[in-house]
């Protein structure tokens, strides 16, 4: 019989404090506390993150271990995410992690938080298939937009990468423009289902190689707002639904342009999507056109496990554990991907 491995995931990259316990790459607990201080600001302010993940961490692991109704002394290790993200909220999780990894003598995981976003594919609960290496891996989050050549769990190389904003940040941005408030990513996907995409036109930018440009889309669409509410007053209100599915297009048309292009220099059509974004209707309808239409095997998350959660973080962890990659407790948070 294989033997018990338990997990605790710890994650707190930027605006979630989440903690989940996995047992043998199964999910026990999965717990996030979202943080909707940073709605009135219009997006996430890095100090406020700090402070409310240390009022959060302890709760949050509580509860965790709670739910998967095991004892704290049962936990084989810990992971936690090591970056990247906001530093001050990285420190709050990291110097829980090694401090109850000392307090109960278990070794300690450090995980890469974007390696997370696409090995949350391989969580044994999922019902769907898993992915088959080598793959192209597309994280498309609030924090970050990346294509990855991703050969085994641990062989990852970037391969495009946004050359300013990450998608997700633009659809914020732009949501914040429109008044829809922080986080606007998910209002704008349900606004743009009841509007006509191709009502607006917004520039698809030249971007080099794999890499992908955002904030063109952004300035262009300030730019449209302002000449357009300076004839009519009431002229986002009139057209919310048709200005958000005419922005969602562009966004996405910039991103699957890239991952087209990924497919073809690769000559592989696994595509597995990861992050925030991988949410998104649109995206997965493309994408679900791609494999029906162009034989794509195609690897989307549950809802669940796109936005930031510690179940991806201690899925890594176990992935690690069992090769018996644990890390040293002098090891910092970066908030940078070298
Ligand atoms: O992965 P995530 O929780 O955080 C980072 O690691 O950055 O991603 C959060 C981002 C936010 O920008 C949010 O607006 C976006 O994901 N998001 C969406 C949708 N759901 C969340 N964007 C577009 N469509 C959605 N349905
Ligand atoms: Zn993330």
């Amino acid at each position: 019989m294989n033997k018990k491995v338990l997990i605790l995931g710890i994650e707190s990259s930027c605006d979630e404090t989440a903690a989940a316990i996995l047992e043998n790459g199964k999910i026990k607990s999965n717990i996030i506390a979202n943080q909707s201080i940073h709605e009135k600001y219009g997006g996430v302010v890095p100090e406020l993150a700090s402070r409310k993940h240390q009022q959060n961490i302890i709760p949050t692991i509580h509860q965790a271990i709670r739910e998967a109704n095991i004892h704290k002394n049962e936990i084989s290790a810990i992971a936690y995410t090591q970056g990247p993200g906001l530093l001050g909220s990285l420190l709050v999780g990291s110097s829980f992690a090694k401090s109850l990894s000392l307090t109960l003598d278990i070794p300690l995981i450090d995980v890469n938080h974007i390696h997370a976003h696409i090995l949350v594919h391989f969580i044994e609960n999922n019902q769907l298939s898993k992915p088959i290496f080598p793959f192209i891996g597309v994280v498309l989050s609030g924090g970050h937009t990346q294509i990855i050549w991703v050969e085994s769990y641990f062989e990852m190389k970037i391969i495009g990468t946004t050359l300013d904003d990450a998608i997700g940040e633009a659809f914020d941005k732009i949501g914040k423009k429109i008044g829809l408030g922080y986080p606007a990513g998910v209002k704008i996907d349900k606004l743009a289902k009841k509007g006509n995409a191709t009502r607006f036109s917004f520039p698809i930018p030249k971007t080099p190689d794999l890499n992908v440009s955002y904030s063109g889309i952004k300035t262009a669409v300030i730019n449209f707002l302002h000449k357009n509410t300076q004839q009519n007053s009431n002229f986002i209100n009139e057209n919310i639904n048709d200005i958000c599915a005419s922005v969602q297009d562009t966004l996405i048309k910039i991103s699957m342009k890239k991952i087209e292009k990924a497919v073809l220099e690769k000559n592989n059509n696994r595509v597995v999507i990861g992050g925030g974004v991988s949410a998104n209707s649109k995206l997965r309808e493309i994408l679900l056109e791609k494999e029906k239409k162009e034989g794509w095997n195609v690897y989307i998350p549950p809802i669940e496990y796109t936005t930031d959660n510690a179940a991806m973080i201690a899925m890594v962890g176990y992935l690690k554990y069992k090769e018996n990659k644990k890390s040293s407790i002098t090891h910092s948070p970066y908030s940078r991907m070298s």
